[in-house]
């Protein structure tokens, strides 16, 4: 059973005791209005009936999530909208894939650090984690080696999460052709966190073929790359008929269908999806440059390194022993929040970078005038 416990960032945000002006963490693409997602299409949503959707989500917007996936890869497999099920955002997609598969003292192989849900819920249901640990001397790289001596006979599921929350670092397609093959070797389930895939403003090798897999299953959400996490409209895919099956029944005792107004916006977004990722992109990519002239004013206290792709970074600070100190020190001082990455599962004196946002020069900005007073 999936227990009542907060994930490890969100109890840390509910603890802390002061105003929020901004977020240096934020693992989303900059956002836009409704109005500005209308006005791209020329079209107003008038006309929408206010009703419950489809269980599996409206034909239209799943064939789009299918073109999408099918541009971003290579999976031979003719993939349609009924190997597509959509969710109240990738969380649930997540939770109920897992609840789905997972049993008590089943193994799970999951990269670390990441996104805590990842690991935690397979904690909750009973499972046994076999982290595959990526570190800074690697350049936060994980290899098929590391996969390899984690993956056995009683690996149920293997996780994966490229561009990666929260190093940037990526698993490139031929990374990911040697991990389905161990996969296939083992006959356990896959599933690719796909949620920053389309943020490849260096347009590195990241397409796969997982979705080719009988186990292989493909997340994703309009909240990352798309930056529209307002939307709440995420999807799992697989060729999986049974695993399908099993997670519609899930969906149906949990959010049952998403709201029609999600649904409309995120088929305007689709339709808008080169406009809205090469602008989040661009935003991301000048963020990258004033996160570089920011470390070289102030390398004596930052290290890091710039992501390969996706919106997240870490950033070691290296005159600090207390990260957690330090982070809150800035956030009690300046409100802005910086999530230490202890949270996500990595140690050391470090946090997570976010660098989707349009406000990411006026937070750094306050973030070195307040480095200059202490
Ligand atoms: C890697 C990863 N997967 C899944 C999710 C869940 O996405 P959502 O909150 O839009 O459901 C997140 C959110 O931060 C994430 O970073």
């Amino acid at each position: 059973m999936l227990n009542s416990q907060l994930p490890a960032h969100l109890q840390y945000i509910q603890k802390l005791n002061c105003s929020i002006e901004g977020n240096l963490s934020n693992s989303c693409a900059q956002s836009c209005t409704f109005g500005d997602l209308c006005q791209l299409s020329g079209i107003h949503l008038d006309n929408i009936e206010l009703s419950y959707t489809s269980v599996q989500g409206s034909v239209e917007l799943r064939r789009h999530i299918v073109q999408f996936h099918q541009e971003l890869n290579h999976h031979k497999t003719l993939i349609n909208e009924n190997n597509v099920l959509t969710f109240c955002g990738a969380q649930e997609a997540l939770a109920s894939v897992y609840q789905a598969i997972l049993e008590p003292n089943d193994e799970v192989v999951v990269v670390t650090p990441n996104y805590p849900s990842l690991t935690q819920m397979a904690d909750q249901l009973g499972c046994l984690i076999k982290a595959v640990n990526v570190s800074s001397e690697n350049h936060w790289q994980v290899s098929i080696d590391d996969f390899k001596s984690r993956v056995n006979d009683n690996t149920k599921l293997i996780v994966i999460n490229s561009p990666h929350n929260p190093t940037g670092s990526i698993i490139d397609s031929a990374l990911a052709d040697e991990i389905l093959t161990l996969a296939k070797q083992f006959d356990c389930y896959l599933i690719a966190d796909d949620v920053s895939q389309a943020s490849n403003y260096h347009h590195l090798p990241l397409s796969h073929s997982f979705l080719d897999y009988n186990k292989g299953i493909v997340i994703s959400v309009m909240s990352k790359s798309f930056g529209l996490s307002g939307i709440r409209i995420g999807w799992a895919i697989t060729k999986n008929k049974d695993l399908l099956a099993k997670l519609l029944a899930i969906k149906s005792f949990s959010s049952i269908c998403c709201s029609a107004l999600d649904e409309a916006a995120a088929i305007l977004a689709f339709e808008n999806k080169d406009e809205i990722i090469n602008n989040n992109n661009l935003i991301i990519k000048s963020n990258i440059k004033l996160f570089q002239a920011f470390v070289a004013k102030h390398s004596d206290q930052f290290n890091w390194q710039p992501p390969k792709a996706g919106v997240l970074a870490v950033v070691e600070v290296t005159n600090t022993r207390d990260i957690k100190g330090w982070v809150e020190n800035v956030t009690y001082n300046t409100g802005v929040l910086i999530l230490p990455a202890t949270l996500f599962g990595l140690s050391g004196n470090y946090f997570r970078l976010g660098l989707g946002q349009n406000n990411f020069e006026a937070l750094l900005t306050k973030l070195s005038d307040y480095l200059e007073k202490v």
